[in-house]
């Protein structure tokens, strides 16, 4: 009990201060909003989701705090919104007011000015998405488990949610919210908020979010969705197809709660549930607080891919407790998360499957570096002017996974640990930004072992491209017997029937076809295809890394698979490199075409601006 009233405590406090903190912060490029002058604290969603017309429509109400007594409109982010009518509320009643919608911004969008008459404390806007908003897809029943049903689903993060919600729209500040949603009887919303399980027959549904969250973290999904809890804290919900197959794979999430709260603290938002979603969705998973949203291409069977679930887990910790100030920070989530989710699974599935996974991320990463310009490989990166999802890459997670394991072998473990248990509990329901963290970095860990790590090592990590000469080099004795087999293998010292793969993890699968030569033949690869059956691996992560291999030694074998592969995935880091890969090589040009003119309306816009920009640019070439 006494814990509980500590903890609203520091949520009071948090709350107290966020608005004056937010004014230390370097303004947040994305956004067009004044909030550094004025903010919304709460807002109530009175919500339709309307699948006819591929339209949520409805009003939102903000409540306001002033944090600079002459501001006189409120601005917030837009994107692709109809704006019917604005309102404003003086305590005793709502007034029309007027409004201005600037034009389109390809990057932000349109800033919506409301004028704000002194007395004003609340403001309603009434307003519909459109059907090509940037962060919702609209799927047919084809298009799921079920396929008799339709199936809607946000995706906000990072700045999507102005396509469905005016407000101000950037990870500098928090609201908490209520929502009164309706749609079709026949379906189910749901929102990443306190969910009543119970199926409401009448199509009218209410949520609470009663912890403040960045607005980014505001989701909704509506479908044929059920429910299976798991353990006290943990349920999935999903089409009822996938119900059962998702409760098993993903059975151990109750025990990566405790193990993260062992180490980092309490988990500070009641329920952790997972909501699967078709295919299309453009991401292995999303943070959305206490209802993470994830791939199904992650049911493996095996467990195998579940270090997914460690990871939207995590961010319960980095990110959604305490999260980017801007999304130049976006390391300051994705680094801090990828770190902690490979703590997760050390704790849950032990040290080797951890470092697996530290030394397949850092491979990754490696290749990856040299085709990023330069500027992209910065922790810190420059994104003013840019799209972020321009700037998406490997670099926030596993270069800041490992400046964090860098830190950690520096100072110990244990040092680490207090170390950041007391930066997630200092900083939690805030937001901050790089300088900030660095600042903190400097007080409280470096000056406490000055002789462990340098101010200049750590600007280095941080300000500058590449990684440094110091990073951490996850080695695995399970890989160096792989590397060893494929050598004895392409050396003719033994055939592949001598290797011992019946006892490989699908990590080692991963490892070994990821370092099979660049000059490989085609005859080896078909000798593998016809031993071990890659092309028709059912692991997704297994399929991708044969499937990538063959399209770069131009091996039409696997073009019939590949073809379903696509058109049957939406998520971005599984399909988008296959896409780079086979655009490489202009003879495959037409066939690419052919399979993107099938699979496209499939994707989420997300995953189709991306590849529409790929095709483009290979146009050019
Ligand atoms: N928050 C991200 C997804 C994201 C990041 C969306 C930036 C939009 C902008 C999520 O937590 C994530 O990182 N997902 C990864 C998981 C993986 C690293 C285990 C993914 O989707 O692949
Ligand atoms: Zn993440």
């Amino acid at each position: 009990m006494k814990k509980a009233i500590i903890s609203l405590l520091v949520l009071g406090v948090s709350l107290l201060t966020m608005g004056t903190s937010a004014k230390e912060f370097d303004k947040d490029w994305h956004t067009y909003s004044n909030y550094q002058d004025i903010i919304t604290t709460h807002v109530h969603l009175d919500l339709a989701i309307n699948f006819k017309t591929k339209q949520i429509e409805g009003s939102i109400e903000h409540d306001l705090k002033r944090l600079n007594s002459d501001v006189d409109t409120l601005i917030l982010d837009t994107r692709d919104l109809d704006i019917h009518k604005t309102e404003t509320f003086d305590g005793k009643k709502w007034s029309a007011t007027t409004f201005q919608l600037a034009s389109r911004d390809s990057v932000k969008g349109s800033k919506l000015t409301i004028s704000l008459p002194k007395s004003a404390i609340k403001v309603k806007v009434q307003y519909n998405s459109r059907p090509e908003a940037s962060g919702l897809q609209w799927l047919l029943p084809v298009q799921t488990a079920g396929k008799k049903l339709p199936f809607m689903f946000s995706q906000s993060q990072a700045i999507h949610a102005r396509s469905w919600l005016p407000i101000q729209d950037t990870p500098a500040m928090r609201v908490t919210y209520t929502a009164t949603v309706t749609t079709d009887p026949s379906l189910r919303p749901i929102m990443a908020a306190k969910n009543d399980p119970k199926w409401r027959k009448d199509g009218r549904y209410t949520f609470e979010m009663p912890q403040a969250i960045p607005p980014y973290l505001i989701a909704i999904a509506a479908g044929n969705i059920h429910y299976k809890k798991m353990s006290k804290q943990t349920a999935i919900y999903s089409e009822p197809e996938l119900l059962d197959a998702a409760a098993n794979e993903f059975e151990d999430t109750q025990a990566m709660i405790e193990a993260t709260e062992k180490m980092y603290g309490p988990y500070r938002w009641t329920d952790y549930d997972l909501l699967i979603l078709p295919p299309s969705f453009p991401f292995g998973g999303m943070e959305n607080p206490r209802l993470s949203f994830i791939t199904p291409t992650v049911i493996a069977g095996d467990k195998s891919l579940v270090n997914l679930i460690a990871h939207e887990l995590a961010h319960s910790w980095s990110g959604n407790l305490v999260t980017n100030a801007t999304w130049r920070d976006l390391w300051i989530n994705e680094g801090f998360t990828s770190y902690v989710e490979n703590r997760i699974m050390e704790e849950v599935f032990g040290k080797k499957r951890a470092v697996m996974e530290q030394a397949l991320a850092a491979q990754d990463l490696k290749k990856e570096l040299v085709h990023l310009p330069k500027g992209d490989t910065i922790l810190h990166v420059a994104i003013e002017g840019r799209d972020p999802d321009d700037a998406f890459s490997g670099v926030p997670y596993t270069k800041g996974q490992l400046f964090l394991m860098f830190l950690e072998e520096r100072v110990g473990r244990e040092n680490f640990d207090k170390f950041l248990r007391q930066y997630f509990d200092q900083h939690a329901f805030q937001s901050i930004d790089t300088d900030n963290f660095m600042r903190y970095l400097d007080k409280n860990l470096l000056a406490k072992f000055p002789s462990k790590v340098t101010k200049e090592e750590v600007r280095v990590w941080i300000k500058e491209p590449m990684l440094p000469s110091n990073a951490p080099n996850p080695q695995s004795d399970a890989f160096d017997n792989v590397g060893n087999n494929i050598q004895a293998w392409l050396s003719n010292d033994i055939k592949l029937a001598k290797i011992p793969t019946k006892t490989w993890s699908v990590h080692e699968w991963l490892y070994f076809i990821n370092n099979l030569p660049k000059e490989i033949s085609l005859q080896r690869l078909e000798q593998l295809d016809a031993e071990y059956k890659l092309t028709q691996s059912t692991n997704n992560e297994i399929a991708h890394a044969w499937l990538l291999l063959n399209i770069k030694k131009n091996n039409p074998n696997i073009n019939k698979r590949l073809e379903d592969y696509m058109i049957s995935i939406g998520r971005r880091k599984l399909i988008v490199p296959l896409y780079k890969a086979l655009l490489e090589d202009k003879s495959r040009y037409d066939f690419v075409k052919g399979i993107y003119a099938k699979a496209r309306e499939g994707y989420h816009p997300l995953a189709q601006g991306t590849i529409d920009a790929l095709f483009e640019k290979a146009k050019q070439k």
